[in-house]
Protein backbone atom coordinates (compact mmCIF):
# COMPACT_ATOMS: atom_id res chain seq x y z
CA UNK A 1 0.00 0.00 0.00
CA UNK A 2 0.70 4.09 -0.63
CA UNK A 3 0.73 6.68 1.64
CA UNK A 4 -2.24 7.87 -0.24
CA UNK A 5 -3.98 4.44 0.84
CA UNK A 6 -3.33 5.01 5.00
CA UNK A 7 -6.32 7.84 4.87
CA UNK A 8 -5.60 9.88 7.88
CA UNK A 9 -3.96 7.22 9.91
CA UNK A 10 -0.78 8.83 8.51
CA UNK A 11 0.96 11.84 9.67
CA UNK A 12 3.71 12.34 7.39
CA UNK A 13 5.61 10.30 5.44
CA UNK A 14 9.46 10.39 6.71
CA UNK A 15 10.72 8.06 4.00
CA UNK A 16 9.72 7.29 0.26
CA UNK A 17 10.32 4.43 -1.17
CA UNK A 18 13.08 5.56 -3.60
CA UNK A 19 14.86 7.02 -0.43
CA UNK A 20 14.33 3.90 1.17
CA UNK A 21 16.00 1.68 -1.64
CA UNK A 22 18.69 4.39 -2.40
CA UNK A 23 19.64 3.96 0.87
CA UNK A 24 19.74 0.16 1.43
CA UNK A 25 22.19 1.06 -2.46
CA UNK A 26 24.44 2.72 -0.21
CA UNK A 27 24.38 0.44 2.53
CA UNK A 28 24.63 -2.90 0.16
CA UNK A 29 27.88 -1.10 -1.77
CA UNK A 30 29.33 -0.35 1.50
CA UNK A 31 28.59 -4.58 2.98
CA UNK A 32 30.07 -5.93 -0.32
CA UNK A 33 33.28 -4.46 -0.22
CA UNK A 34 34.04 -5.12 3.31
CA UNK A 35 32.94 -8.31 2.67
CA UNK A 36 34.27 -9.30 -0.38
CA UNK A 37 35.91 -12.96 -0.54
CA UNK A 38 34.49 -13.62 3.56
CA UNK A 39 31.37 -15.71 3.22
CA UNK A 40 29.08 -13.65 5.35
CA UNK A 41 25.53 -14.90 6.37
CA UNK A 42 22.42 -11.68 6.95
CA UNK A 43 20.40 -12.88 9.78
CA UNK A 44 17.04 -10.86 9.51
CA UNK A 45 15.26 -10.22 12.82
CA UNK A 46 11.43 -11.42 11.94
CA UNK A 47 9.26 -10.16 11.35
CA UNK A 48 10.38 -6.37 10.84
CA UNK A 49 13.35 -6.83 8.89
CA UNK A 50 11.86 -9.25 5.90
CA UNK A 51 11.50 -6.12 3.62
CA UNK A 52 14.92 -4.92 4.85
CA UNK A 53 16.55 -7.96 3.86
CA UNK A 54 15.12 -9.04 0.61
CA UNK A 55 16.01 -5.03 -0.58
CA UNK A 56 19.15 -5.59 1.07
CA UNK A 57 20.51 -8.67 -0.15
CA UNK A 58 19.23 -7.92 -3.53
CA UNK A 59 21.11 -4.91 -4.14
CA UNK A 60 24.83 -6.57 -3.28
CA UNK A 61 26.66 -7.88 -6.20
CA UNK A 62 27.40 -11.35 -5.14
CA UNK A 63 25.55 -13.95 -3.53
CA UNK A 64 24.55 -13.70 -0.05
CA UNK A 65 22.88 -16.62 2.09
CA UNK A 66 20.11 -15.51 4.95
CA UNK A 67 18.88 -16.60 7.66
CA UNK A 68 15.95 -16.09 10.21
CA UNK A 69 15.55 -15.25 13.96
CA UNK A 70 12.05 -14.57 15.66
CA UNK A 71 11.94 -13.46 19.18
CA UNK A 72 9.46 -12.32 21.14
CA UNK A 73 10.53 -9.89 24.12
CA UNK A 74 8.43 -9.33 27.62
CA UNK A 75 6.69 -6.38 28.33
CA UNK A 76 4.18 -4.50 27.13
CA UNK A 77 3.18 -2.20 24.38
CA UNK A 78 5.46 -0.29 22.15
CA UNK A 79 8.58 -0.05 24.39
CA UNK A 80 10.54 -3.11 24.79
CA UNK A 81 12.60 -4.36 27.63
CA UNK A 82 15.64 -5.74 26.47
CA UNK A 83 14.22 -9.30 28.02
CA UNK A 84 14.12 -11.85 25.32
CA UNK A 85 12.68 -14.97 24.65
CA UNK A 86 13.96 -17.27 21.02
CA UNK A 87 10.74 -18.05 18.97
CA UNK A 88 12.72 -19.44 16.04
CA UNK A 89 16.44 -19.95 16.42
CA UNK A 90 19.06 -19.99 13.27
CA UNK A 91 19.07 -22.96 10.97
CA UNK A 92 22.71 -22.38 10.24
CA UNK A 93 25.55 -22.91 12.95
CA UNK A 94 27.13 -19.72 12.94
CA UNK A 95 30.62 -20.91 14.42
CA UNK A 96 33.41 -19.03 12.46
CA UNK A 97 30.80 -17.63 10.26
CA UNK A 98 30.91 -13.71 9.40
CA UNK A 99 27.40 -12.72 10.83
CA UNK A 100 25.65 -9.87 9.64
CA UNK A 101 22.36 -8.79 11.38
CA UNK A 102 19.82 -7.00 9.86
CA UNK A 103 17.31 -4.97 11.59
CA UNK A 104 14.46 -2.40 10.97
CA UNK A 105 15.28 -0.47 13.45
CA UNK A 106 17.01 0.31 16.56
CA UNK A 107 14.90 1.96 18.80
CA UNK A 108 16.30 1.48 22.95
CA UNK A 109 18.70 -1.06 21.67
CA UNK A 110 17.52 -3.76 23.78
CA UNK A 111 17.00 -6.04 21.75
CA UNK A 112 19.66 -6.08 19.46
CA UNK A 113 22.04 -6.03 22.25
CA UNK A 114 20.24 -9.59 23.63
CA UNK A 115 20.68 -10.89 19.89
CA UNK A 116 23.94 -9.59 19.49
CA UNK A 117 25.89 -10.96 22.62
CA UNK A 118 23.51 -14.20 22.05
CA UNK A 119 25.17 -14.56 18.73
CA UNK A 120 28.84 -13.85 19.95
CA UNK A 121 28.32 -16.49 22.35
CA UNK A 122 28.25 -19.00 19.95
CA UNK A 123 31.30 -18.40 18.02
CA UNK A 124 30.62 -16.30 15.58
CA UNK A 125 33.70 -15.17 13.75
CA UNK A 126 32.79 -11.75 13.57
CA UNK A 127 29.06 -10.01 14.02
CA UNK A 128 27.89 -6.79 12.96
CA UNK A 129 24.92 -4.79 12.48
CA UNK A 130 23.11 -3.31 9.65
CA UNK A 131 19.81 -1.67 10.26
CA UNK A 132 17.65 0.68 8.06
CA UNK A 133 16.80 2.73 10.72
CA UNK A 134 18.12 4.38 14.16
CA UNK A 135 16.64 6.49 16.56
CA UNK A 136 19.88 8.28 18.38
CA UNK A 137 17.63 9.86 21.19
CA UNK A 138 15.97 6.22 21.85
CA UNK A 139 18.78 4.51 22.59
CA UNK A 140 19.66 3.46 26.44
CA UNK A 141 22.25 1.17 25.74
CA UNK A 142 25.47 1.79 23.04
CA UNK A 143 24.73 -0.08 20.01
CA UNK A 144 27.71 -0.17 17.13
CA UNK A 145 26.03 -0.33 13.89
CA UNK A 146 27.98 -0.21 11.15
CA UNK A 147 26.00 0.27 8.28
CA UNK A 148 23.05 2.28 9.31
CA UNK A 149 20.09 3.86 6.48
CA UNK A 150 19.24 6.78 8.24
CA UNK A 151 18.56 8.37 11.55
CA UNK A 152 15.52 9.39 12.43
CA UNK A 153 13.36 11.57 15.45
CA UNK A 154 12.58 9.56 18.33
CA UNK A 155 8.77 8.78 16.90
CA UNK A 156 7.21 5.72 16.66
CA UNK A 157 7.38 4.40 12.53
CA UNK A 158 5.25 2.31 10.44
CA UNK A 159 5.75 1.27 7.42
CA UNK A 160 8.52 -1.38 4.91
CA UNK A 161 8.18 -3.98 7.77
CA UNK A 162 7.31 -1.60 10.79
CA UNK A 163 3.93 -2.42 12.24
CA UNK A 164 1.69 -0.36 14.77
CA UNK A 165 0.13 -4.02 16.20
CA UNK A 166 0.77 -5.64 13.46
CA UNK A 167 -1.07 -3.20 10.69
CA UNK A 168 0.66 -1.38 8.16
CA UNK A 169 4.15 -3.60 7.01
CA UNK A 170 3.02 -3.87 3.78
CA UNK A 171 3.40 0.39 3.30
CA UNK A 172 6.20 1.28 1.12
CA UNK A 173 7.08 3.77 2.59
CA UNK A 174 8.19 4.78 6.56
CA UNK A 175 5.75 7.18 8.28
CA UNK A 176 4.90 8.41 11.34
CA UNK A 177 1.09 7.85 12.83
CA UNK A 178 -1.21 10.21 13.14
CA UNK A 179 -1.84 10.80 17.11
CA UNK A 180 -5.34 9.76 16.94
CA UNK A 181 -4.11 5.89 16.62
CA UNK A 182 -3.14 5.64 19.71
CA UNK A 183 -6.02 6.47 21.46
P1 LIG B 1 14.38 -1.83 20.88
O1 LIG B 1 14.68 -3.08 21.67
O2 LIG B 1 13.77 -0.77 21.75
O3 LIG B 1 15.60 -1.30 20.12
O4 LIG B 1 13.24 -2.16 19.81
C1 LIG B 1 13.36 -3.21 18.97
C2 LIG B 1 12.12 -3.51 18.18
O5 LIG B 1 10.97 -2.74 18.57
C3 LIG B 1 12.32 -3.20 16.72
O6 LIG B 1 13.02 -4.22 16.05
C4 LIG B 1 10.91 -3.05 16.25
O7 LIG B 1 10.36 -4.33 15.97
C5 LIG B 1 10.20 -2.44 17.43
N1 LIG B 1 10.13 -0.98 17.24
C6 LIG B 1 10.90 -0.03 17.79
N2 LIG B 1 10.56 1.20 17.37
C7 LIG B 1 9.53 1.02 16.51
C8 LIG B 1 8.73 1.93 15.71
O8 LIG B 1 8.91 3.16 15.68
N3 LIG B 1 7.76 1.36 14.94
C9 LIG B 1 7.54 0.02 14.91
N4 LIG B 1 8.27 -0.88 15.63
C10 LIG B 1 9.25 -0.37 16.41
MG1 LIG C 1 12.05 -5.75 14.80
Amino acid sequence: MDAEHMGDALERVLLTEEEILAGLDRMAREIAADYEGKDVLMVGVLKGAVMVVSDLMRAMPYSVPMDWMAISSYGSGTRSSGVVRILKDLDTDITDRHVLVVEDVIDSGLTLSWILENLELRGAASVEVATLLRKPEAQKVEIDAKYVGFDIPNDFVVGYGLDFDERFRNLRCVGTLAPHMYS
